[in-house]
């Protein structure tokens, strides 16, 4: 995690992790009784702020680290609970049809197998209901100019990049360097996508974070608004895409449905 997100955050940083999350419980459209399960949910603290405003929320996570933080935090904060499980993204021990919503933010690029995780999402969503997936764009605006720039200082005037890695290179626990095309065919081959949206623009282009910090904390918010907002209309150059899709009325049975069908009523 301390690779991905900087431990220090700063104000661009801020605000596109507040963005990603605050539309993303948007769109799972909690509600009372509503099911809304979150998958790969680390720390779980959407599924808690997706229970906090009255869903019946299930968190999802394989790791067992993440998942007994996630119930110390749980027992720290005295809120009204989500249900944490330990399980794969691609392998989802639910039966078909039993959410109205599923969200998956800023984790399908560590999944092994994300096109089976996304049909595993669809199966488990509703007829109606939707999937929310939120995932970093590594062909965004910033990612492309960044590059291009450091070409240009490395190439043309010979000079040293900066030790580490850059915010276009692809953390070493992602499997899969997504851009707006391949998150659109993969999620497509099981959704119906029905919206896809950009959130924050410019994030992690060189000094951009730096000259956010010198400026009246009001300019800093109203400029990363503004880009948010162009970032909406523009996902392919957005910083990170949120991808909304029903399920295809093709969504496979999974084999754990299939076994859970033959133990109860002894079909194949
Ligand atoms: C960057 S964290 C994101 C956590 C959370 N969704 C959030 O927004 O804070 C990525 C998570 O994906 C989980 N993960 C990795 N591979 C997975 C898989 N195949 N299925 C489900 N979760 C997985 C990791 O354990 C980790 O908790």
């Amino acid at each position: 995690m301390r690779d991905v997100i900087p431990t220090a955050l700063g104000r661009d940083t801020e605000y596109l992790f507040a963005r990603m999350t605050a539309r993303t419980l948007a769109l799972a459209g909690a509600a009372p009784a509503r099911r809304v399960l979150d998958v790969a949910s680390g720390l779980a603290q959407d599924a808690r702020a997706l229970a906090g405003r009255g869903a019946l929320a299930v968190a999802a996570e394989p790791s067992a680290r993440m998942t007994a933080l996630a119930r110390q935090l749980g027992r720290a904060h005295e809120d009204r609970g989500a249900c944490l499980l330990r399980a794969w993204g691609d392998a989802l021990p639910f039966a078909d049809a039993s959410f109205d919503a599923v969200i998956c933010k800023g984790a399908i690029d560590h999944f092994e197998a994300p096109a089976r995780a996304i049909a595993e999402m669809a199966r488990v969503t509703k007829r109606g209901g939707r999937v929310v997936l939120a995932i970093a764009n590594f062909e965004s605006l910033s990612c492309r100019a960044a590059r291009r720039l450091d070409g240009v200082r490395e190439g043309r005037f010979g000079r040293a990049l900066p030790r580490g890695r850059r915010h276009y290179d692809v953390p070493h626990d992602h499997f899969t360097r997504y851009d707006l095309e391949l998150m659109c065919a993969q999620a497509s081959a099981s959704l119906e996508l029905t919206r896809i949206e950009g959130i924050s623009l410019g994030w992690g282009m060189p000094a951009w974070s730096r000259v956010l910090e010198r400026v009246p904390r009001t300019a800093a918010r109203a400029t990363l608004a503004a880009l948010d907002a162009t970032a909406r209309r523009l996902p392919s150059l957005a910083d990170v895409v949120l991808l909304i899709g029903q399920p295809r009325a093709s969504a496979s049975t999974s084999a754990y449905t299939l076994a859970v069908r033959a133990a109860i009523c002894g079909q194949p």
